[in-house]
């Protein structure tokens, strides 16, 4: 902890009150939330707390088993087919957290004798999945698919090759070229495993995620997604074709040896799923949002680094400068989180903004200029690097 404490690298312990939504209660300070994944403003949403209460009257807080024994409640089955109704899939599986379905699944997909080909910056989840799975891992540059096609190409002599990817990338705020990536795969005879953790809700006319907006669901084979981001609740989840999920039914530790989510949780998680089907302005608007205010930073002479969604990161360079940004930013009341190694690469530190329906335009473009003040001219990529 002191080598942590002296490389500027020791974890806040912040206490919440109330609900998130535009403005966040951190330690007692009242300050605008730039640092949820409530993307659609679900989270605190009263339509979700209604629909917990009754399925915990309906069916008990806890689910006091693993959904193999008798954990498997009503509320889950009907939030399983409501998954696989969104995403048009044959059947969809709900695991306690989005990172239990990641570790699990590459772990039940992948074994001794596979090759896993997995981008430089996947989520941690995934990481650990990969390292579960006993299978040789292989790591391709970020989104570069001439780097994933050599690495498919090395590994013709596996048992079985898997793709695994982020599709909107958590710290980049940078999406997959899921087209490209599905027909190099599809080249190498590999499957193809996404995790739309940031991107379920928000993109797509039927807001399943990155893979319908980009037309290649044909292409990819196990779709991964949260419950507890934009759809407002809590749990993660794995859809594609019934056998795959039969096969996990036996395979995925993380479903077989952990106790299932409550049905409450599981009936808030179903509501939202209706509502991300019923009020698509809402993603649409907090997309255009999106856009303008990455243009303003832009404006503002901030190399963005590719990010094209609702997940904005400016990168300050060392671990000290992205808390310093982060607290000029406070000051003017924005809650922006530094975010800081081993979450980002070494030199890559940074206050990431992720934004959410509540947030108005107005409030975009005040956030906007006070991150130009925050980090001073000339703006360029690590130029305020401590
Ligand atoms: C890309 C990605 N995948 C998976 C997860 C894990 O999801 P959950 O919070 O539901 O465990 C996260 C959470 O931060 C994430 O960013």
């Amino acid at each position: 902890m002191e080598s942590m404490r002296a490389a500027g690298l020791e974890r806040p312990h912040r206490v919440r009150s109330g609900r998130q939504g535009a403005t966040v209660v951190l330690d007692g300070r009242t300050l605008l939330n730039f640092g949820s994944n409530d993307y659609l403003g679900y989270a605190g949403d009263v339509r979700l707390t209604k629909a917990a209460s009754k399925g915990a009257c309906a069916e008990g807080f806890g689910a006091g088993a693993s959904p193999l024994v008798s954990g498997h409640s009503l509320a889950h089955e009907r939030l399983e087919r409501a998954i696989a109704g969104l995403l048009a899939v044959e059947n969809a599986l709900v695991f306690p957290s989005g990172f239990a379905a990641n570790t699990a699944t590459i772990a039940a997909v992948a074994g001794s004798g596979d090759f896993v080909a997995s981008d430089e910056r996947n989520h941690a989840s995934i990481i650990d999945g990969c390292r579960l799975s006993r299978a040789e891992v292989g790591i391709y540059a970020h989104r570069d698919l001439a780097s994933l096609d050599r690495l498919l190409g090395s590994a013709k002599l596996a048992r079985r090759r898997l793709v695994v990817t982020d599709t909107l990338f958590s710290m980049d705020g940078t999406i997959a070229p899921l087209a490209g990536l599905c027909e190099v795969a599809e080249r190498h005879g590999a499957i193809v495993m996404v995790d739309e953790a940031h991107a379920t809700g928000v993109f797509g006319d039927r807001g399943s995620g990155l893979v319908e907006a980009a037309g290649c669901a044909d292409g990819v084979q196990v779709r991964v997604g949260t419950l507890s981001k934009a759809v407002g609740a809590a749990g993660g989840f794995v859809a594609g074709h019934a056998k795959l999920i039969e096969w996990l039914r036996h395979k995925a530790r993380a479903w077989i040896f952990s106790t299932a989510h409550p049905p409450a949780v599981a009936a808030a998680a179903e509501r939202a799923i209706g509502l991300i089907l019923e009020e698509p302005l809402r993603r649409r608007e907090l997309l255009e949002r999106a856009a303008s205010f990455r243009e303003s930073l832009v404006a503002e002479g901030i190399d963005l680094g590719g990010a094209a969604a609702q997940i904005v990161p400016v990168v300050a360079g060392s671990a000290e400068a992205a808390c310093g940004v982060q607290e000029a930013l406070a000051v003017e009341g924005f809650f922006v989180p530094a975010i800081r190694p081993p979450s980002v690469p070494q030199g890559r530190s940074l206050v990431r903004a992720s934004l959410s329906w509540h947030h108005s335009a107005e409030d975009l473009s005040r956030l906007a200029a006070a991150i130009g003040r925050a980090v001073g001219r000339p703006r360029t990529r690590g130029d305020f690097a401590g």
